[in-house]
């Protein structure tokens, strides 16, 4: 017997074709009143769609012209002599297949019937399929699967946490761990040697597409490692899942890329490099311009920089979109010039020298054609506009290749940065990574300078994973908390019980997380990450199904000694 949910129905004036949806696809399912039994043609003739199926019957190849080469099963139909109702359904509230066009509201609302579609079902199995692959490598490689708390302490590690109130001790609260970072660290000190898990981790921070509140990471730990172990554990493993799920051939190593070159060429430490053009700094060529934007902008101490684009034609109607677009990102304006045969047209052309169109076409390889943009502002700025613009372009203009994956490990992160808003040194990673060895003298007199062990791995412009070789010492950690600001005795309140376990013969160790739902996205080609989560979150982190977070008792709130503010 086929069993599953009626999927599509045709009546031909009592031939009654189905489409019968399982957890494999759709099969094309016949109840023809020549051959079918009585009770057989009415059982049919009274199914609605999702009616839930057994049928039995004869599989037949289709008569030519009704082959459908686009459905796995398309060759094939099932001539029913046998149906068993199992299930009536309501009408659902969306037709359940692929191009559906409810709103996403109305679809994560009915989640469980969203997840009916297959390819919803696709991206739950290429999960499943990457998550198996992963144990796998991992377990051949030595590392033991150890799951960590989920009721843990509030140690602030850059998002906010969500806490969760005790009632055994009122006014105490539980955090939910923003990643197992900290436990993971914890067992290098208890020997485990090679860590990982397929962990949950919960952070309360503004949600995008490829964010959610809980996601999961694959998480991973080693000791007496380096980077370059890192660097080839995962490399292996993204080859492997890759091959073995979605059958693409990885090319290894990857290339390696330093923050302060990515940031100098892409404006962003998460460069996509399958679009084909970079950014160049042109600051000293205006340095004596004509143009005041630009002379202003070089005696402030900012920065120019612009990039080419060739081959594409940009009507003057989309640049003053990109005009647009930029002062999104702070900039005050957009520069902009084509190169023609034999002239440059630009609002900027008149101010500029021969000298200075001569040092621009060398800059950036200027040919007839190209169209140049520019901007003239602060180095965070002009970096954040021009970062955005190039991917923004690369998209517009079709310039992305969306079947290559480009893998690229961005290394040598600064450790520190000010914070203007905190008006203190924060951690770039977090507060446990290890500043590089070469530079770790100038951490009280140029922390800014200094490096840090830290790498993240990219993958076509996003960012899935990130991670580092950590203090093992406590006498380095403790330096770090005082250029951050935290004070022995905070640093002990927060993090007390790790400071103590590196006191405790903690050996030198270091690890990765990957975000495992960016990660599916990737094989699955989605641009949300909603559609590899089986049960997600909307971005204003709440759940449309079963209305979480919802108001709960007066007895409870009671009993955790909690009073709600209004
Ligand atoms: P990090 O904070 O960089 O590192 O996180 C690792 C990876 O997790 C993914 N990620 C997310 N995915 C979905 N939704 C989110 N809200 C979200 N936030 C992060 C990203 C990111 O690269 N403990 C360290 C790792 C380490 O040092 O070993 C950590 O959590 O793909």
């Amino acid at each position: 017997m086929l069993t599953g949910w009626v999927g599509s129905r045709r009546d031909l004036g009592g031939l009654i074709f189905l489409g019968l949806r399982d957890r494999f696809g759709i099969t094309q399912v016949v109840v023809n009143p020549q051959g079918a039994a009585k009770e057989v043609c009415e059982a049919a003739s009274g199914l609605r769609f999702e009616y839930v199926v057994a049928v039995g019957g004869v599989v037949s190849k289709r008569p030519e012209g009704q082959i459908n080469k686009s459905m796995k099963t398309g060759e094939i139909e099932v001539n029913v002599d046998k149906l068993e109702i199992l299930n009536t359904a309501k009408t659902p509230p969306f037709l359940i297949e692929d191009d559906v066009d409810a709103s996403e509201d109305v679809r994560l609302k009915y989640r469980y019937l969203d997840l009916r579609r297959p390819k919803l079902q696709k991206s739950l199995w290429i999960r499943h399929h990457a998550a198996q692959v992963v144990r796998r490598h991992l377990s051949d490689e030595g590392f033991l699967e150890v799951e960590t708390p989920v009721l843990t302490k509030s140690t602030p590690e850059g998002a906010r946490d969500y806490l969760v109130p005790s009632r055994v001790s009122p006014g105490k609260f539980f955090a939910l761990p923003q990643s197992p970072q900290l436990f993971k660290q914890l067992l290098m000190v208890s020997g485990c040697d090679r860590y990982f898990q397929i962990a949950k981790c919960y952070r309360d921070e503004d949600l995008r597409a490829d964010r959610q509140p809980e996601f999961t990471q694959i998480d991973i730990e080693a000791s007496f490692i380096d980077r370059e172990f890192i660097y080839k554990l995962i490399e292996g493993m993204l080859q492997k899942i890759f091959k073995e799920v979605v059958g693409k051939d990885i090319k290894v190593p990857f290339e390696r890329i330093t923050y302060a070159e990515s940031k100098e060429h892409y404006g962003t430490d998460r460069p996509d490099r399958r679009i084909p053009f970079k950014l160049v700094t042109v600051t000293d060529i205006f340095k004596n311009s004509a143009f005041k934007i630009f002379t202003d902008c070089v005696a402030r101490g900012d920065r120019i920089k612009g990039f080419a684009v060739s081959g594409k034609e940009i009507s003057r109607k989309v640049i003053d979109e990109l005009s647009e677009f930029v002062k999104g990102y702070g900039a005050e304006g957009l520069a902009w010039i084509k190169v023609q045969k034999d002239k440059w047209q630009s609002p900027i052309a008149k101010f500029l020298t021969e000298d200075e169109k001569q040092n621009l076409t060398r800059a950036m390889n200027l040919k007839e054609g190209d169209t140049v943009f520019i901007v003239a502002d602060k180095p965070k700025i002009v970096d954040d506009a021009l970062g955005n613009l190039r991917v923004h372009l690369g998209e517009r203009l079709g310039l992305v290749d969306n079947e290559h994956f480009d893998f690229i490990w961005v290394t040598d992160f600064p450790m520190l940065e000010w914070s203007p808003e905190e008006k203190r040194y924060v951690a770039c990673h977090h507060p446990f990574t290890s500043p590089n060895p070469d530079d770790a003298d100038a951490l009280e007199s140029h922390p800014e300078k200094v490096r840090a062990l830290a790498y993240d791995i990219v993958l076509n412009g996003s960012e899935i994973g990130g991670g580092s070789i950590r203090i093992h010492r406590r006498d380095l950690q403790s330096r770090v908390f005082k250029v951050l600001g935290i004070g022995e005795e905070e640093a002990v309140a927060k993090f007390g019980f790790l400071l103590e376990a590196l006191e405790f013969g903690a050996p030198p160790h270091g690890g990765i997380a990957l975000g495992f739902d960016r990660l599916v996205m990737m094989l699955c080609g989605s641009e949300s990450i909603r559609d590899v989560i089986a049960f997600p979150k909307t971005t204003s982190a709440s759940d449309l199904m079963s209305g979480a977070p919802s108001d709960v008792s007066e007895n409870q709130l009671a009993e955790l000694k909690l009073k709600v503010i209004k």
